[in-house]
C-alpha cells in the first residue's frame, strides 16, 4: 500500500479518544492474539484510568486525515528506574507493514530521546511478522523469549511430587494484611528477574479488583509460615463468549522452600479451582530463561508451549 496522506501524531485527549483507542487496540490485538485476546471495553478503559498504571503523558493517537488509525503508548515506569521505556503500537490492520507503522515507531523513539531515556523496549508475538521485520530493520535486537503455555484441565494429575506438608488459605482481596503479604511474597520470589521491579500494595490491590475478571488466589503455609502463593484469573467476557479458559497469573515460592514440591502443590490447587469454576483450559506465560526454571514446573504438571512472545530492545540513539 502506498502512503498518501500525512500522518499526524498527537497526544491522547481524555474524554475524546477512548472509543477510538479501544477500537484500534481490539482490532490489532484480536487479529494477532486470536481467541486468547480479551477485547477491551470502555469499562476497562475507565478502570485503567483510575489504576496506578495509567499514564496519559505517554499516550498518543496517530491520525490520517482526521481519522485515528494508531494507538501509541510510550511508557516510562519511574519505579523501574529510567533505563528503558516500553513502546506499544497498535494500528488499523490495513496499515500494518506500511510506512505509517514505521513513522509511529520513529516517533516513539524520538519521544523517549526527548525524555532522556537511553533504551527502548517492545513486545511482539511470533506471528507479528511485519512488526518483527520493521523492528529488525530499525536496529532492535531480540533480548528475551517468553512461552505461552496451555493445558487441558481434564488432563491434570495428582501424585506428581506435590508437597504434602503445606496447607492453603485463600487470599482475601479486601483484607489489607493479605494484600501486604501477597506483595511481600511476590517481591521476594521475583527479586532480580528480567523486567521485574518491586510491586506496591496499591498495584496489587488494583490487580485483584479488576471488574471484568474473577480472581482467585491462595497462600501456602509451611506450619505457621507463609511460603508461597498463586493467583488465577478468569475473564468474565471470555466465559460469556463460550471460551472456557483461565490463566495462571502469578506463582511464587520463597527461596528456602523451593524444590520441595510447594510450587507443584500450589499449581494443582489453582488448577483445581479453575476446573471447579467450569474452566476447561488453563494458560500461562513464562520467561524461557526464567532463572528458577519455572517452565520445567509447568511441563511437569502438563503444560505445553502454544506460541512465543519476544522482547526487543535497542538504544534510543544509534551512533
Ligand atoms: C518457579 C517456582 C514457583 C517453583 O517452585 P518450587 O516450589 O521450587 O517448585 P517444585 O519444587 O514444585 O518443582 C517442581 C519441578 O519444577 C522443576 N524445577 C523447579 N525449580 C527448578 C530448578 N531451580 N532447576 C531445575 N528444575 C527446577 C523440577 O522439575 C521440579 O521437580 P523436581 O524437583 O521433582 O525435579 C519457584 O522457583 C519460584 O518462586 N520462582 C520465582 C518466581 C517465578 O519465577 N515464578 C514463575 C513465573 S512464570
Amino acid at each position: 500500500m502506498t502512503c498518501k496522506g500525512q500522518l499526524i501524531i498527537r497526544p491522547f485527549v481524555e474524554g475524546r479518544d477512548e472509543i477510538a483507542w479501544v477500537s484500534i487496540t481490539n482490532e490489532y490485538l484480536s487479529h494477532f492474539l486470536g481467541p486468547d485476546y480479551i477485547p477491551r471495553s470502555q469499562e476497562d478503559m475507565e478502570w485503567l484510568k483510575k489504576s496506578p498504571w495509567y499514564n496519559p503523558d505517554g499516550m498518543f493517537v496517530a491520525e490520517l486525515e482526521g481519522e485515528p488509525i494508531g494507538a501509541i503508548s510510550v511508557d516510562v515506569d519511574e519505579r523501574a528506574g529510567r533505563r528503558h521505556g516500553t513502546i506499544s503500537i497498535e494500528l488499523r490492520l490495513r496499515y500494518v507493514g506500511t510506512e505509517y507503522e514505521r513513522q509511529m515507531l520513529l516517533f516513539s523513539l524520538e519521544n523517549l530521546r526527548l525524555r532522556g531515556i537511553p533504551y527502548a523496549r517492545t513486545w511482539v508475538r511470533d506471528n507479528m511478522v511485519e512488526r518483527i521485520k520493521l523492528l529488525e530493520a530499525e536496529g532492535f535486537k531480540k533480548v528475551r523469549s517468553f512461552s505461552m503455555m496451555k493445558m487441558r484441565l481434564s488432563e491434570f494429575k495428582h501424585e506428581i511430587g506435590e508437597c504434602r506438608h503445606i496447607w492453603f488459605r485463600p487470599i482475601e482481596p479486601t483484607r489489607n494484611s493479605d494484600i501486604g503479604l501477597l506483595t511481600f511474597l511476590l517481591n521476594e520470589a521475583f527479586k532480580g528477574q528480567f523486567g521485574f521491579r518491586p510491586t506496591t500494595v496499591e498495584e496489587n490491590k488494583a490487580w485483584l479488583s479488576q471488574p471484568s475478571k474473577e480472581l482467585y488466589g491462595v497462600f501456602a503455609y509451611w506450619d505457621k509460615t507463609p511460603v508461597g502463593y498463586i493467583v488465577l484469573e478468569v475473564s468474565k467476557k471470555l466465559v460469556e463468549a463460550g471460551r472456557k479458559v483461565g490463566e495462571v497469573s502469578s506463582i511464587g515460592v520463597l527461596r528456602p522452600y523451593r524444590r520441595l514440591g510447594v510450587g507443584t502443590a500450589l499449581l494443582l490447587e489453582g488448577l483445581k479451582w479453575l476446573r471447579e469454576y467450569g474452566i476447561e483450559e488453563a494458560m500461562l506465560e513464562t520467561d524461557d530463561d526464567n532463572p528458577t526454571k519455572a517452565k520445567r514446573l509447568y511441563e511437569k504438571v502438563g503444560f505445553k508451549v502454544a506460541y512465543k512472545e519476544f522482547v526487543y530492545e535497542r538504544p534510543v540513539s544509534l551512533h
